[in-house]
């Protein structure tokens, strides 16, 4: 699937606006907060009679906050079907200014709109808010709730060729966040394994070198964490590596690796039924690292990065994993399943020490809808952060929050560790109800080198939202793409 709607940029004169004016759809205009308006503005103003100052003289405008917006339906005077009103101050901040681009993208319908953002610095943050806002996983729907296809949108800049420029890198996100969350929403018998797998070969296309490891590469390999999750499902196991060389010839890559089960009804220690149907979800962490694969190629970045997802599906079966099995990890350690429930950890166990053995990359960041104990510890706001380097983990926060992406450090340390002793083998694979995300990131760093700087991040929370959020419909949000785009750019590319 592609970007939900075609952006275009023409210069800020009277002749482009007049060209445009008689276009029905919507017409936006981009005011600061004390409404003064622009040559092309007041044009807009002259033919609506007036309304649109009449409008920013009332309480409601005065109300609104940077980057929120006020509607004027059939506007007397003009042909657009509305007038949306943004308040975006002209050193509006990134967050502002994508905010502002949602307000667009969300109201957004078939006839498309006309952007008046002149003054506007920022105006590929305006477009990639509009663009993510705008986005729809309408595949599934038919008839009347079909999606319907989204107008040309169409922004006056003062320097369509700068705009353009800027746009480069920001369309490059916007595809990188779409791809994810289109992975995540879809349901896992369209999405087994083999069509994940299809899906990032395609990638291949942008410059991207992708090796699919079939089963029996992981079997000699020794991967039988990994595979023992995956042996109860009709979809074969597999492993994908997604590498990027866009920086020194021969400098270590930094690695991304990702959950990838494509549904996880619990296996033998099978869930409830009662919101079950989520689990396709939990291919999220590799979501992410394919979005992120895709943004970096498409932007061709400086660096080398290196993605690598775990695809399984776990399903009970008489072929299953039972808990009380004892697997050998490719490491060498010994697990013993208690709960076949927590078969992330288990994939993300080979998939890290892979990485490892075949890259030594310069950091490592893995990314998992891991545990459920996380939304109880931070509710959907923050995905929970586990390190064993504070520079890495520090540097991971700072480019989520210049992101807007909520993430939130959590503790680790010896005694969560002991929590996971296994009487019978080296570890076992469930540390009990107090502090399990904790005791899930312990599991892993059990496979990370100490010399490896790591995070772990848990998405469980952030994946998907129950509600609309700023940028993103209810659904999948594609959480991470951006951060850790910009995490290369601040580690890698300087
Ligand atoms: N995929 C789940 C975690 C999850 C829960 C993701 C809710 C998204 C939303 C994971 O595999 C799991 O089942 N974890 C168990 C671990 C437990 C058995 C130790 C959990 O969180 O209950
Ligand atoms: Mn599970
Ligand atoms: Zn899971």
């Amino acid at each position: 699937m592609t970007l939900p709607l075609t952006l275009d940029f023409a210069p800020a004169t009277p002749a482009a606006y007049d060209a445009l004016a008689g276009a029905e759809g919507r017409l936006v205009l981009l005011l600061p907060p004390d409404g003064r308006l622009g040559a092309l503005a007041r044009r807009v103003n002259r033919a609506a009679r007036g309304a649109i100052q009449r409008a920013l003289e009332a309480k409601a405008w005065e109300k609104l906050k940077p980057g929120e917006a006020m509607e004027l339906a059939w506007p007397a005077g003009l042909r657009a079907e509305a007038v949306q009103l943004v308040k975006l101050p002209a050193r509006a901040t990134v967050a502002e200014a994508r905010k502002a681009g949602a307000a667009v993208g969300r109201a957004l319908g078939e006839a498309g709109a006309v952007v008046l953002a002149a003054g506007q610095r920022r105006v590929a943050d305006i477009a990639l808010g509009l663009t993510l806002r705008a986005y729809d996983f309408g595949r599934y729907r038919t008839g009347e709730a079909a999606p319907k296809p989204r107008g040309l949108v169409m922004l006056l800049v003062d320097d369509p060729d700068a705009a353009r420029a800027a746009m480069g890198p920001a369309t490059a996100v916007a595809e990188g966040v779409c791809f994810t969350r289109d992975l995540v929403s879809e349901p896992a018998n369209v999405l087994t394994t083999s069509d994940f797998a299809a899906r990032l070969a395609d990638l291949k296309t942008l410059g991207l070198k992708v090796e699919i490891l079939e089963e029996d590469d992981l079997s000699k390999l020794g991967m039988r964490a990994l595979l023992g999750v995956g042996q109860g499902s009709e979809s074969p196991s597999k492993v994908v590596v997604m590498e990027w060389q866009g920086g020194k010839k021969g400098e270590a890559p930094f690695a991304f690796v990702g959950k990838g089960v494509c549904f996880d009804s619990g296996g033998i220690s099978i869930k409830p039924a009662a919101g079950m149907e989520e689990m396709t979800m939990d291919m999220g962490g590799a979501g992410v690292v394919a979005g992120l694969m895709r943004t970096l190629a498409l932007r061709k970045a400086k660096a080398n990065v290196v993605g690598l997802v775990g695809l399984v599906e776990n399903m009970p079966d008489g072929r299953a994993q039972r808990p009380g099995d004892i697997v050998a990890s490719m490491k060498g350690d010994t697990i013993e399943v208690i709960n076949t429930d927590a078969e992330g950890r288990l994939v993300l166990a080979d998939v890290l020490w892979y990485a490892q053995e075949r890259f030594s990359p310069r950091g490592m960041i893995d990314l998992a809808t891991l545990t459920g104990a996380i939304i109880i510890a931070l509710g959907h706001e923050h995905a929970g952060v586990f390190a064993n380097d504070d520079r890495l983990a520090a540097a991971l926060l700072k480019a989520a929050g210049a992101e807007g992406e909520g993430a939130w450090r959590m503790p680790m340390g010896p005694a969560y560790d002991e929590m996971i002793k296994s009487r019978l083998a080296d570890m076992k694979n469930t540390g009990g109800r107090p502090g399990g995300s904790i005791t899930a990131a312990q599991f892993l760093r059990r496979f990370v080198r100490d010399e490896t700087p790591w995070c772990h991040i848990d998405i469980a929370g952030v994946a998907l939202q129950s509600k609309d959020t700023t940028l993103a419909p209810k659904g999948a949000t594609g959480w991470g793409v951006m951060t850790l785009d910009r995490l290369v750019r601040d580690l890698l590319e300087r």
